[in-house]
Protein backbone atom coordinates (compact mmCIF):
# COMPACT_ATOMS: atom_id res chain seq x y z
CA UNK A 1 0.00 0.00 0.00
CA UNK A 2 1.54 3.37 -1.25
CA UNK A 3 2.50 5.66 1.87
CA UNK A 4 0.61 8.15 1.02
CA UNK A 5 -2.70 6.19 1.82
CA UNK A 6 -1.85 5.48 5.56
CA UNK A 7 -2.01 8.71 7.39
CA UNK A 8 -5.57 9.26 5.49
CA UNK A 9 -6.46 5.60 7.04
CA UNK A 10 -5.42 6.52 10.05
CA UNK A 11 -7.27 9.45 10.64
CA UNK A 12 -10.33 7.61 9.47
CA UNK A 13 -9.84 4.95 12.21
CA UNK A 14 -9.47 7.69 14.58
CA UNK A 15 -12.51 9.44 13.41
CA UNK A 16 -14.46 6.16 13.55
CA UNK A 17 -13.28 5.32 16.65
CA UNK A 18 -14.27 8.58 18.20
CA UNK A 19 -17.66 9.06 16.71
CA UNK A 20 -18.45 4.79 18.16
CA UNK A 21 -17.86 6.50 22.08
CA UNK A 22 -19.86 9.63 20.91
CA UNK A 23 -22.84 7.78 20.08
CA UNK A 24 -22.61 4.66 22.82
CA UNK A 25 -22.00 7.83 25.62
CA UNK A 26 -25.17 10.03 23.93
CA UNK A 27 -27.19 6.45 24.05
CA UNK A 28 -25.82 5.93 27.59
CA UNK A 29 -26.94 9.95 28.60
CA UNK A 30 -30.75 9.50 27.33
CA UNK A 31 -31.21 6.14 28.45
CA UNK A 32 -29.74 6.29 31.88
CA UNK A 33 -29.74 10.08 33.19
CA UNK A 34 -27.63 10.86 36.01
CA UNK A 35 -29.99 10.07 39.17
CA UNK A 36 -30.69 13.07 41.18
CA UNK A 37 -28.86 14.33 44.33
CA UNK A 38 -29.50 16.32 46.99
CA UNK A 39 -26.22 18.72 45.57
CA UNK A 40 -28.29 18.73 42.71
CA UNK A 41 -31.53 19.37 43.60
CA UNK A 42 -31.09 21.97 46.33
CA UNK A 43 -27.67 24.09 46.03
CA UNK A 44 -28.15 27.35 44.93
CA UNK A 45 -25.79 29.82 43.07
CA UNK A 46 -24.68 32.75 44.75
CA UNK A 47 -26.78 35.83 44.64
CA UNK A 48 -25.95 38.93 42.84
CA UNK A 49 -23.99 41.62 45.07
CA UNK A 50 -23.64 45.16 44.58
CA UNK A 51 -20.15 46.59 45.33
CA UNK A 52 -18.50 49.92 44.84
CA UNK A 53 -15.66 47.85 43.19
CA UNK A 54 -18.31 46.23 40.06
CA UNK A 55 -17.65 47.32 36.57
CA UNK A 56 -15.24 48.73 34.61
CA UNK A 57 -14.99 52.29 36.74
CA UNK A 58 -15.05 50.44 39.84
CA UNK A 59 -13.42 52.03 43.12
CA UNK A 60 -12.73 50.51 46.61
CA UNK A 61 -15.14 52.37 49.18
CA UNK A 62 -12.64 53.09 51.59
CA UNK A 63 -15.18 53.58 54.53
CA UNK A 64 -17.08 50.52 53.73
CA UNK A 65 -13.30 48.75 53.54
CA UNK A 66 -12.40 49.58 57.42
CA UNK A 67 -15.82 48.10 58.23
CA UNK A 68 -15.29 44.80 56.71
CA UNK A 69 -11.70 44.89 58.12
CA UNK A 70 -13.12 45.49 61.75
CA UNK A 71 -15.79 41.93 61.04
CA UNK A 72 -12.26 40.68 59.83
CA UNK A 73 -10.63 41.53 63.39
CA UNK A 74 -13.81 40.92 65.52
CA UNK A 75 -15.08 37.48 64.23
CA UNK A 76 -13.32 36.10 61.41
CA UNK A 77 -9.54 36.39 62.60
CA UNK A 78 -10.46 33.65 65.31
CA UNK A 79 -10.36 30.84 63.00
CA UNK A 80 -8.70 32.55 59.39
CA UNK A 81 -5.54 34.27 59.26
CA UNK A 82 -4.69 36.51 56.58
CA UNK A 83 -1.16 36.37 56.03
CA UNK A 84 -0.55 37.38 52.44
CA UNK A 85 -1.58 40.88 54.04
CA UNK A 86 0.75 42.75 56.15
CA UNK A 87 -0.49 45.30 58.88
CA UNK A 88 1.57 48.48 57.09
CA UNK A 89 -1.11 47.66 53.82
CA UNK A 90 -3.93 48.47 56.44
CA UNK A 91 -2.56 52.37 55.54
CA UNK A 92 -4.38 52.17 52.33
CA UNK A 93 -7.94 51.66 53.85
CA UNK A 94 -6.77 55.34 55.08
CA UNK A 95 -5.91 54.34 58.56
CA UNK A 96 -2.72 56.64 60.22
CA UNK A 97 0.77 55.43 60.68
CA UNK A 98 0.05 55.44 64.57
CA UNK A 99 -3.62 53.39 64.22
CA UNK A 100 -1.96 51.00 62.37
CA UNK A 101 0.98 50.81 64.34
CA UNK A 102 -1.57 50.19 67.11
CA UNK A 103 -3.86 47.67 65.47
CA UNK A 104 -0.65 45.49 64.69
CA UNK A 105 0.39 45.69 68.62
CA UNK A 106 -2.90 44.92 70.05
CA UNK A 107 -3.00 42.03 67.77
CA UNK A 108 -4.57 39.16 69.80
CA UNK A 109 -2.45 36.34 67.95
CA UNK A 110 1.27 37.09 68.10
CA UNK A 111 4.51 37.21 66.15
CA UNK A 112 6.80 34.20 66.43
CA UNK A 113 9.64 35.05 67.73
CA UNK A 114 13.20 33.99 69.55
CA UNK A 115 14.12 34.38 73.27
CA UNK A 116 17.48 36.28 72.58
CA UNK A 117 19.13 35.00 75.81
CA UNK A 118 18.18 31.27 75.72
CA UNK A 119 17.58 30.66 72.14
CA UNK A 120 14.25 29.54 72.87
CA UNK A 121 10.86 29.91 70.90
CA UNK A 122 9.11 33.04 72.05
CA UNK A 123 6.58 35.51 70.92
CA UNK A 124 6.40 39.03 70.56
CA UNK A 125 3.61 41.52 69.97
CA UNK A 126 3.00 42.69 66.28
CA UNK A 127 4.89 45.72 63.93
CA UNK A 128 3.35 47.20 60.72
CA UNK A 129 6.02 45.02 58.47
CA UNK A 130 4.31 41.56 59.61
CA UNK A 131 1.94 39.34 58.11
CA UNK A 132 -1.45 39.37 59.53
CA UNK A 133 -1.00 35.85 61.63
CA UNK A 134 -2.90 32.89 61.36
CA UNK A 135 -4.45 32.14 64.78
CA UNK A 136 -3.07 28.43 64.36
CA UNK A 137 0.70 27.12 64.49
CA UNK A 138 -0.09 24.71 61.64
CA UNK A 139 -2.48 23.13 59.60
CA UNK A 140 -2.60 19.85 62.07
CA UNK A 141 -3.46 22.94 64.95
CA UNK A 142 -6.25 24.17 62.65
CA UNK A 143 -7.82 20.91 61.54
CA UNK A 144 -7.64 19.91 65.59
CA UNK A 145 -9.41 23.03 66.18
CA UNK A 146 -11.84 22.97 63.74
CA UNK A 147 -13.32 19.30 63.84
CA UNK A 148 -10.63 18.14 61.32
CA UNK A 149 -11.70 21.04 58.71
CA UNK A 150 -9.29 23.50 57.70
CA UNK A 151 -9.63 27.20 57.63
CA UNK A 152 -8.30 28.47 54.76
CA UNK A 153 -6.31 31.63 54.56
CA UNK A 154 -8.56 34.34 53.50
CA UNK A 155 -6.08 36.82 51.58
CA UNK A 156 -6.68 35.18 48.11
CA UNK A 157 -10.50 33.44 48.75
CA UNK A 158 -12.27 35.80 46.44
CA UNK A 159 -10.08 34.81 43.73
CA UNK A 160 -10.06 31.40 44.57
CA UNK A 161 -13.76 30.62 44.99
CA UNK A 162 -15.99 30.05 41.79
CA UNK A 163 -18.08 33.44 42.56
CA UNK A 164 -16.07 35.79 43.77
CA UNK A 165 -17.61 38.22 46.49
CA UNK A 166 -20.87 37.15 46.11
CA UNK A 167 -20.01 33.84 46.95
CA UNK A 168 -18.81 35.17 50.09
CA UNK A 169 -21.48 36.99 50.96
CA UNK A 170 -24.28 34.43 50.13
CA UNK A 171 -21.85 31.78 52.34
CA UNK A 172 -22.50 34.14 55.60
CA UNK A 173 -25.92 34.80 54.76
CA UNK A 174 -27.19 31.40 53.88
CA UNK A 175 -27.17 29.23 56.79
CA UNK A 176 -30.75 28.23 57.43
CA UNK A 177 -31.88 24.71 58.54
CA UNK A 178 -32.55 21.74 56.02
CA UNK A 179 -35.63 22.50 53.90
CA UNK A 180 -37.92 19.38 54.86
CA UNK A 181 -38.84 19.09 51.10
CA UNK A 182 -34.53 17.80 50.78
CA UNK A 183 -35.35 15.75 54.00
CA UNK A 184 -38.28 14.18 52.28
CA UNK A 185 -37.03 13.73 49.09
CA UNK A 186 -33.35 12.42 50.51
CA UNK A 187 -33.60 10.47 53.60
CA UNK A 188 -30.31 9.94 53.79
CA UNK A 189 -28.89 13.59 53.42
CA UNK A 190 -29.44 14.71 56.88
CA UNK A 191 -26.37 17.13 57.93
CA UNK A 192 -23.69 15.28 59.64
CA UNK A 193 -23.00 16.17 63.34
CA UNK A 194 -20.79 18.94 63.15
CA UNK A 195 -21.22 20.43 59.76
CA UNK A 196 -23.94 23.40 59.67
CA UNK A 197 -26.52 23.42 56.33
CA UNK A 198 -25.60 25.82 53.67
CA UNK A 199 -27.25 25.76 50.38
CA UNK A 200 -24.19 28.26 48.69
CA UNK A 201 -21.44 25.97 49.87
CA UNK A 202 -20.92 23.23 47.58
CA UNK A 203 -21.76 19.80 48.98
CA UNK A 204 -24.40 21.76 51.14
CA UNK A 205 -22.86 21.15 54.85
CA UNK A 206 -20.27 23.09 55.74
CA UNK A 207 -17.95 22.70 59.02
CA UNK A 208 -17.60 26.29 59.71
CA UNK A 209 -20.46 27.39 61.98
CA UNK A 210 -22.30 30.80 60.80
CA UNK A 211 -19.87 32.96 62.27
CA UNK A 212 -22.56 36.24 61.65
CA UNK A 213 -25.37 35.30 63.89
CA UNK A 214 -26.94 38.64 65.45
CA UNK A 215 -27.45 42.35 64.06
CA UNK A 216 -24.97 44.66 65.98
CA UNK A 217 -22.40 41.41 66.60
CA UNK A 218 -19.85 44.38 65.79
CA UNK A 219 -20.03 47.85 66.92
CA UNK A 220 -18.82 49.91 63.77
CA UNK A 221 -16.95 52.70 64.39
CA UNK A 222 -18.40 54.72 61.93
CA UNK A 223 -22.01 54.36 63.32
CA UNK A 224 -23.36 51.76 60.11
CA UNK A 225 -26.16 49.82 61.55
CA UNK A 226 -24.48 45.80 61.72
CA UNK A 227 -27.18 43.86 60.63
CA UNK A 228 -26.06 40.35 59.43
CA UNK A 229 -26.54 41.40 55.81
CA UNK A 230 -24.52 44.66 56.14
CA UNK A 231 -21.65 42.69 58.11
CA UNK A 232 -21.29 40.21 55.50
CA UNK A 233 -21.15 42.64 52.40
CA UNK A 234 -18.49 44.68 53.91
CA UNK A 235 -16.40 41.91 55.04
CA UNK A 236 -16.52 40.60 51.17
CA UNK A 237 -15.98 43.85 49.69
CA UNK A 238 -12.75 44.00 52.32
CA UNK A 239 -11.75 40.44 50.98
CA UNK A 240 -12.07 42.07 47.11
CA UNK A 241 -9.21 44.04 48.64
CA UNK A 242 -6.93 41.68 50.28
CA UNK A 243 -7.51 39.52 46.62
CA UNK A 244 -6.25 42.20 44.68
CA UNK A 245 -5.16 45.93 46.28
CA UNK A 246 -4.22 47.17 43.18
CA UNK A 247 -7.71 46.53 41.32
CA UNK A 248 -8.41 50.60 40.89
CA UNK A 249 -4.63 50.83 39.35
CA UNK A 250 -5.89 47.84 36.84
CA UNK A 251 -9.31 49.43 36.25
CA UNK A 252 -7.86 52.87 35.16
CA UNK A 253 -4.81 51.64 32.87
CA UNK A 254 -7.26 49.20 31.19
CA UNK A 255 -9.51 51.74 30.23
CA UNK A 256 -6.35 54.08 29.15
CA UNK A 257 -4.92 51.41 27.41
CA UNK A 258 -8.41 51.40 25.56
CA UNK A 259 -8.51 55.33 24.78
CA UNK A 260 -4.82 54.83 23.76
CA UNK A 261 -5.72 52.28 20.88
CA UNK A 262 -8.80 54.02 19.64
CA UNK A 263 -6.58 57.10 19.32
CA UNK A 264 -3.74 54.90 17.25
CA UNK A 265 -6.40 53.26 15.28
CA UNK A 266 -7.23 56.69 13.94
CA UNK A 267 -4.17 57.77 13.07
CA UNK A 268 -3.22 54.33 11.86
CA UNK A 269 -5.50 54.66 9.45
CA UNK A 270 -4.95 58.20 8.34
CA UNK A 271 -1.72 57.38 7.73
CA UNK A 272 -2.68 54.20 5.68
CA UNK A 273 -4.61 56.62 3.27
CA UNK A 274 -1.83 58.92 3.18
CA UNK A 275 1.06 56.49 2.47
CA UNK A 276 -0.94 55.25 -0.32
CA UNK A 277 -3.01 58.27 -1.88
CA UNK A 278 -0.59 59.12 -4.83
CA UNK A 279 0.10 55.23 -5.73
CA UNK A 280 -3.69 54.26 -5.69
CA UNK A 281 -4.00 56.71 -8.65
CA UNK A 282 -1.14 55.60 -10.50
CA UNK A 283 -1.98 52.01 -10.71
CA UNK A 284 -2.07 50.76 -14.29
CA UNK A 285 -5.59 49.68 -15.62
CA UNK A 286 -5.90 46.28 -15.98
CA UNK A 287 -4.74 44.44 -19.00
CA UNK A 288 -7.58 44.26 -21.20
CA UNK A 289 -7.92 40.16 -22.98
C1 LIG B 1 -15.09 29.06 64.48
C2 LIG B 1 -14.15 29.21 63.40
C3 LIG B 1 -14.51 30.07 62.21
C4 LIG B 1 -14.87 31.39 62.18
C5 LIG B 1 -15.07 32.35 63.34
C6 LIG B 1 -14.99 31.73 60.77
N1 LIG B 1 -14.73 30.65 59.99
FE1 LIG B 1 -14.77 30.57 57.99
N2 LIG B 1 -14.29 28.59 58.01
C7 LIG B 1 -14.08 27.85 59.16
C8 LIG B 1 -13.83 26.48 58.78
C9 LIG B 1 -13.55 25.32 59.75
C10 LIG B 1 -13.89 26.42 57.37
C11 LIG B 1 -13.74 25.18 56.48
C12 LIG B 1 -15.14 24.68 56.16
C13 LIG B 1 -15.20 23.39 55.37
O1 LIG B 1 -14.25 23.09 54.62
O2 LIG B 1 -16.22 22.69 55.48
C14 LIG B 1 -14.17 27.77 56.92
C15 LIG B 1 -14.32 28.13 55.60
C16 LIG B 1 -14.52 29.42 55.15
C17 LIG B 1 -14.58 29.81 53.77
C18 LIG B 1 -14.35 28.91 52.57
C19 LIG B 1 -15.58 28.19 52.13
C20 LIG B 1 -15.27 27.33 50.93
O3 LIG B 1 -15.87 27.56 49.86
O4 LIG B 1 -14.40 26.46 51.02
C21 LIG B 1 -14.82 31.17 53.74
C22 LIG B 1 -14.97 32.04 52.50
C23 LIG B 1 -14.93 31.59 55.11
N3 LIG B 1 -14.74 30.51 55.94
C24 LIG B 1 -15.15 32.91 55.47
C25 LIG B 1 -15.26 33.33 56.79
C26 LIG B 1 -15.53 34.70 57.15
C27 LIG B 1 -15.67 35.85 56.17
C28 LIG B 1 -15.60 34.73 58.51
C29 LIG B 1 -15.90 35.91 59.38
C30 LIG B 1 -17.13 36.60 59.14
C31 LIG B 1 -15.35 33.36 58.99
N4 LIG B 1 -15.16 32.55 57.91
C32 LIG B 1 -15.33 32.99 60.32
C33 LIG B 1 -14.09 28.31 60.46
C34 LIG B 1 -14.43 29.60 60.83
Amino acid sequence: MSTRLIGPLIGLGFCVVLLFSFVTGLFNFVSEPALPTAETEFHLEPEPLALSTNGPFGRFDRQQLQRGFQVYREVCSSCHGLTRVHFRDLAELGYSEAAVKKIAVDWAVQQPSVNAETGEPATRPGLPADPIPSPYPNEVAARAANNNAYPPDLSLIVKAREGAAPYVHSLLTGYRAQPPELLRQFPDAKSPKGLYYNPYFANLNIAMPAPLVADGQVGYEDGTPATIDQMSTDVAAFLVWTAEPKLETRKATGFASLIFLAIFTVLAWMSYKTIWAPVKHERDPLPAE
